[in-house]
């Protein structure tokens, strides 16, 4: 790449902590992304029946576990009864699915944690969300993203310390003022990584956004995220981005 237009060295976000090489969204997967060097672990959640917030990027447990079923209709008794390493490789069998609190107290304090609520359950999923945010000082460590930003909104609106991070997949005539459109301090924007220019990454950063594409895998989409000053890179190869960005000097 040129090096003429390099910028800022992004920040490296571990995309389900390391989910290229550990199962996605076990704790072995953020101790992995942790010891890789990210600055950041993006995460998934919902709410099981009992209303623990639970690890998991699908709304059941089909694909990543041992066992079947809907989180939202399951137990967290049950749900810390499967298998979530297995699937992946026997080398992680016994790998629990993990309450949220566990992903905070497990890493070290430095390392943010960016949660993407997949459950848009309503009043009693922010409650709860929030509820655990505040009473476990966790607000400044986080940001909270989603692909329905009406419940970012209102997360924002309940705590307005709250960092949100707008999710989507849409190609946009103007990132910086989709933003603008809602009228609240917006602190990330979460394109898809092949959905964002130049001149939208400029604008975006002049209007004070962080920018962090997802989910970036291969050294050519690095190469062009860094080449249009993004400000943070979500990838399933934490470590392979450290290398990378260690190669160009960032
Ligand atoms: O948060 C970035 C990315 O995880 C969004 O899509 O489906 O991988 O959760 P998905
Ligand atoms: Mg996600």
């Amino acid at each position: 790449m040129e090096q003429s237009i390099m910028v800022n060295s992004p920040i490296v976000i571990g995309h389900r902590g390391a989910a290229g090489e550990a199962p996605e969204n076990t704790l072995a997967s953020f101790r992995l992304a942790a010891e890789q060097g990210s600055h950041m672990v993006e995460l998934d959640i919902h709410m099981s029946e009992d209303g623990k917030l639970i690890v998991c990027h699908d709304d059941t447990l089909d694909r990543t576990t041992d066992i079947s079923g809907a989180i939202r209709s399951l137990h967290s008794d049950v749900i810390r009864e499967a298998d979530a390493g297995s699937w992946f490789s026997p080398s992680f069998a016994g790998e629990r699915v993990p309450f949220l609190e566990e992903v905070y107290d497990l890493l070290p304090e430095h390392i943010e944690i960016n949660v993407e609520v997949k459950d848009s359950g309503g009043a009693l999923f922010d409650e709860v969300l929030l509820n655990y945010l505040r009473g476990n000082n966790r607000i400044d460590r986080t940001v909270v993203s989603s692909f329905d930003h009406k419940l970012l909104l209102r997360l924002k609106q309940a705590e307005p310390e709250l960092r949100i991070g707008l999710l989507y997949a849409a190609d946009l005539i103007h990132h910086a003022s989709y933003a603008a459109l809602l009228e609240t301090e917006v602190w990330s924007l979460h394109p898809h990584h092949g959905l964002i220019g130049a001149c939208d990454a400029e604008d975006a950063v002049a209007a004070g956004l962080h920018i962090y594409p997802y989910t970036a895998n291969r050294s050519a989409d690095w190469d062009r995220l860094l080449s249009i000053g993004v400000t943070g890179i979500i990838t399933d190869y934490p470590g392979r981005l450290k290398g990378h960005l260690s190669r160009l000097n960032l």
